[in-house]
């Protein structure tokens, strides 16, 4: 599916970061070693990695990780890339010191819970999670995104997900957004930004 998505000519959710990493750019400490989960045609990675970090990047779809090597290629800089099925990753304990994950709501809760359970444990001690994505409230407004709610994420999802981590951020608003014709329009939007103790 994602493959046939990607397969248009040109970048479906853009070439520019999604505007929540752009907004919380001060996380972003040059050398840091990032993973950037299902990554897509390389947006987010590319602009981490002009940013001084150490981006690993991973995505299912071989033709975003083609686009995302030509974004990487033509803004000079380097991204270490994997296609990858994500229910396959190697969670390896204690390897990043962030961890980004951006509208990656392809899964329900249960799988949800083994995804947030691996970037917990991949995370350093005193490491970064940065999650991005979408509420409830935007199967209605249908601008991006899946369409069933179960998919989605509130405050509560979050909260609890990283109850033991430290929280930094966590807000749910609605905003226009422009990320390609992947995301576009008023969106019901969620950020949680929460340190690994230690
Ligand atoms: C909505 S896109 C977001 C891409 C990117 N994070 C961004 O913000 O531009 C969701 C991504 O999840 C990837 N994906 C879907 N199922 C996956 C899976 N099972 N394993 C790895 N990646 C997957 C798709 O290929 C797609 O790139």
């Amino acid at each position: 599916m994602w493959n046939e998505r990607y397969s248009k000519a040109g970048y479906l959710f853009g070439t520019e970061p999604a505007l929540f990493l752009r907004k919380h750019k001060a996380y972003l400490t040059a050398g840091a070693k990032v993973l950037a989960v299902a990554d897509g045609e390389g947006r987010n990675s590319t602009y981490m990695a002009e940013q001084g970090l150490d981006v690993v990047a991973m995505d299912g779809s071989y033709i975003a990780i083609e686009k995302a090597r030509a974004l990487a290629m033509s803004r000079k800089v380097t991204v270490d890339f994997h296609e990858a099925d994500i229910a396959a990753w190697d969670w390896t304990e204690n390897q990043f010191d962030m961890v980004v994950a951006i509208f990656i709501q392809f899964v329900g809760p249960a799988q949800r819970n083994d995804i947030f359970a691996g970037i917990k444990r991949t995370l350093k001690p005193g490491g970064l999670v940065m999650v991005h994505g979408y509420t409830p409230e935007q199967v209605e407004l249908g601008t991006g995104g899946p369409r069933n709610v179960e998919n989605m994420y509130t405050d509560e999802t979050l909260s609890q997900a990283f109850a033991d981590f430290g929280l930094l951020e966590l807000r749910s608003y609605h905003q226009e957004i422009d990320e390609g014709e992947g995301h576009s329009g008023q969106s019901a939007l969620i950020d949680l930004i929460a340190r690994k103790p230690g």
